[in-house]
């Protein structure tokens, strides 16, 4: 590839490649702008994150950002707590984003990123751990180990944040939501280019339905998981460990 090729170029280039989606180099390099043409309210999901992470985190806190892909939720968590020393770890088994990730946080201190899957990831003791747009690249069989890591890696109190793009049981219901995204894509994108994209990912995203998620949350022992953000089929929600754990 050229250096000099512009991002408009770079995205063209994605887009029109063929075999399933991968978060590599290419991607890497588009990757910020893309989410944002990709997933509806991207910049107001993380600003929301930043708030919350305001109300969980204290001088010293640890936090996970799973899937960290270029570190975009690190910095605006960073970002909501200017103030407070706060310890971040991004994992994304993706060399070439986390390449694009180090250089973007490299001026911030205690941030360390590991380049490693999440289902063989060893987690230590944290107030916060956040899975934005991740858990639908993880095989749903994979997912309650996962989960349950993830509550046994929480203290007391701690939250998990869980971002995704979701399914619908109704096939009438699904195909419907599914469009009304096709169609805000179109904003961005053209129709051949949302088809084309559609097809990558089939096999490689496995979305479920908000039911589902909740389903899975409770099976990690969470109690009272909360909807806190939804446009149509993306859903974020917000589930705690309790004070006394009782695993
Ligand atoms: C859609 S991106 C996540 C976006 C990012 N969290 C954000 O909000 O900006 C998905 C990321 O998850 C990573 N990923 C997918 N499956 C993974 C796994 N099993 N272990 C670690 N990272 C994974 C991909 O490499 C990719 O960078």
């Amino acid at each position: 590839m050229e250096p000099m090729e512009s991002s408009e170029a770079i995205e063209k280039i994605i887009l029109s490649r063929d075999g399933d989606w991968e978060f590599d180099h290419q991607v890497s390099l588009v990757f910020d702008d893309h989410v944002r043409k990709s997933i509806p309210c991207y910049n107001d999901i993380q600003e929301l994150i930043g708030i919350l992470s305001k109300r969980i985190l204290s001088h010293n806190s640890l936090v996970y950002d799973l899937g960290t892909a270029t570190g975009e939720i690190i910095r605006s968590i960073h970002r909501a707590n200017p103030n407070t020393k706060i310890r971040y770890v991004g994992v994304d088994k993706s060399v070439s984003m986390l390449k694009v990730a180090r250089e973007k946080c490299r001026t911030m201190k205690q941030v360390t990123f590991y380049n490693q899957d999440l289902e063989t990831f060893t987690f230590k003791p944290a107030e916060l751990i956040v899975a934005a747009f991740t858990f639908q690249f993880i095989k749903t069989e994979h997912r309650p180990f996962i989960l349950e890591s993830i509550y046994k890696a929480l203290k007391p109190n701690g939250h998990f944040i869980l971002c995704e793009k979701i399914s619908y049981a109704d096939a009438a219901e699904h195909d419907f939501f599914v469009n009304v995204h096709h169609t805000w894509k179109e904003n961005h994108f053209t129709f051949e280019e949302i088809r084309a994209k559609k097809e990558r990912l089939k096999h490689i995203m496995q979305p479920l339905t908000l039911e589902e998620n909740m389903a899975l949350l409770g099976q990690a022992n969470f109690e009272h998981p909360q909807l806190f953000f939804k446009w149509c089929n993306f859903a974020c929600i917000l589930a705690k460990k309790a004070m006394v754990d009782h695993l």
